[in-house]
């Protein structure tokens, strides 16, 4: 059997049975937002790289989101049973191949290339970069199956004998980094050590508990400076609307936190308007990585965040179907280099449908797992047929019902699509229209019995 290859960014990649990225994925790929100046990604996007400028870091984009599942997964450690890589939550382009989940893909590249530059541009040890990632995901108004990451790096060189011994000298040397970093003000909660035995490890194979000390400092510092930058921007965005505005004095935490390619890791969190908000993951890189990337010699840090969320808060953005808006209602209130609070314009109604069904009784103890497993129906699956039909017309889809037949063990769920467009009010039938549709698709696909 031969199935037609797709084509992204001029580049022709095979499919199998693998495949499961619809059409109304890929054509999003190429809009490329964060290169588009006037735009709230390309906006925030330089506010973040101005807290990480050259001649140490460079500032890369990566346009093909078409990465291996060695890039994306095997040499970043991921184990093989890691859900991330199942088919429910990835995007394959074939059995080899996946729109990348994360811009750690390119990790093990962008460690390569300060190798090769070592010669040439010896003092950038260091980069960003910003692509666009694709996440079989929930619907929502801050999930969306096409988002955007930044991430970055910062490498040491360590002494090339016996680099445990030496430590010393790289350690002194990161130290004498931290210390060149401004100082600031605002209030940061670091309750746990640095590294804990079992459940935040020293790398104590290849790292001194010093160095890792000294690399935890300098990235958790850089890291304050880039979110007080950030929070600064949004609060006098805030105050130039309203003069009598007073920011609440911003308020960050570190938690410990798991990646397979960092240890110790973190995850920062920033109190804003009430709550705290995961803001970024990060930690020292994993040694075997950076063996296997042609930099043995060198150690350091990375950090990874969505840029989505960040720019909502910015810009006051309250749903994430905006950024992909071609409305100039839209486009036209951000400006290159300016943060701006968006003026939402009209609401349209919101439509409600509700969809009820029986799961496939075929598999005895059938049900709709969010975190895959045994179950006969993933609810990305359900989210992914309503995408695939209601597209950017669909705000949100809420489980509101679900139960068990008390006799025939049955599974029955109810579903709430919320049908609401940004830019015009959608008609009765148009509505019914794409409810009818999807009723159908979740018989015709995932073999349900409408109730
Ligand atoms: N790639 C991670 C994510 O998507 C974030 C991360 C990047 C964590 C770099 C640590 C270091 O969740």
């Amino acid at each position: 059997t031969s199935r037609p290859p797709v084509t992204v960014e001029g580049e022709s990649y095979r499919t199998d049975e693998w495949t499961n990225t619809p059409e109304t994925i890929l054509s999003h790929v190429g809009r490329h937002l964060y290169l588009e100046d006037n735009h709230p990604l390309a906006i925030t996007r330089k506010l973040i790289e101005s807290q990480f400028p050259g001649p140490v870091y460079g500032n890369y984009s990566e346009r093909n989101p078409v990465v291996s599942t060695a890039q994306n997964f095997d040499v970043l450690g991921f184990p093989l049973d890691h859900p991330g890589r199942s088919r429910t939550d990835t995007y394959y382009v074939n059995d080899k191949t996946v729109l990348r989940t994360h811009t750690s893909a390119h990790q093990q590249a962008y460690f390569q290339q300060i190798n090769r530059n070592a010669s040439v541009k010896p003092e950038e040890v260091g980069y960003t970069v910003v692509a666009d990632v694709y996440r079989r995901d929930a619907i929502d108004r801050s999930h969306y199956p096409v988002f955007h990451q930044m991430e970055g790096a910062r490498l040491w060189k360590r002494p090339e004998t016996e680099p445990l011994k030496n430590s010393a000298v790289t350690a002194a040397a990161i130290v004498r980094d931290v210390d060149a970093l401004p100082t600031h003000d605002v209030v940061v909660e670091d309750p746990n050590p640095t590294m804990h035995s079992e459940r935040n490890p020293l790398q104590a194979q290849y790292h001194s508990a010093e160095e890792v000390e000294a690399a935890a400092a300098h990235l958790k510092k850089s890291l304050e400076l880039m979110v007080i930058k950030i929070f600064t921007e949004a609060s006098k965005a805030a105050a130039g609307l309203d003069p009598a505005f007073q920011p609440e004095p911003l308020k960050v935490r570190w938690v410990e936190a798991y990646f397979p390619f960092t240890s110790p890791s973190w995850e920062m969190e920033v109190f804003w308007q009430g709550d705290w908000l995961e803001i970024l993951g990060c930690g020292i890189i994993k040694q075997e990585l950076l063996n296997n990337s042609d930099v043995p010699h060198r150690m350091g840090w990375a950090f990874g965040l969505g840029l989505e969320r960040i720019a909502m808060l910015l810009f006051n953005i309250p749903d994430i179907r905006l950024f992909w808006s071609r409305d100039e209602r839209f486009l036209s209130q951000f400006q290159a280099g300016k943060i701006t609070r968006f003026e939402p314009f009209s609401k349209y109604p919101a439509c409600y449908k509700d969809v009820a069904f029986w799961l496939p009784s075929a598999s005895a103890g059938s049900s709709v797992s969010a975190a895959g497993g045994a179950a006969s129906v993933h609810e990305n699956d359900i989210m992914e047929i309503v995408r695939g039909i209601g597209g950017d017309l669909v705000e949100d889809v809420r489980l509101i019902d679900e139960f068990t037949h008390p006799k025939t063990r049955r599974q029955s769920m109810c579903y709430r699509i919320n049908y609401r467009s940004l830019e015009r009010t959608l008609t009765n039938e148009e509505t019914n229209d794409l409810h009818e549709k999807v009723r159908a698709k979740l018989v015709g696909q995932l073999g349900v019995e409408l109730r």
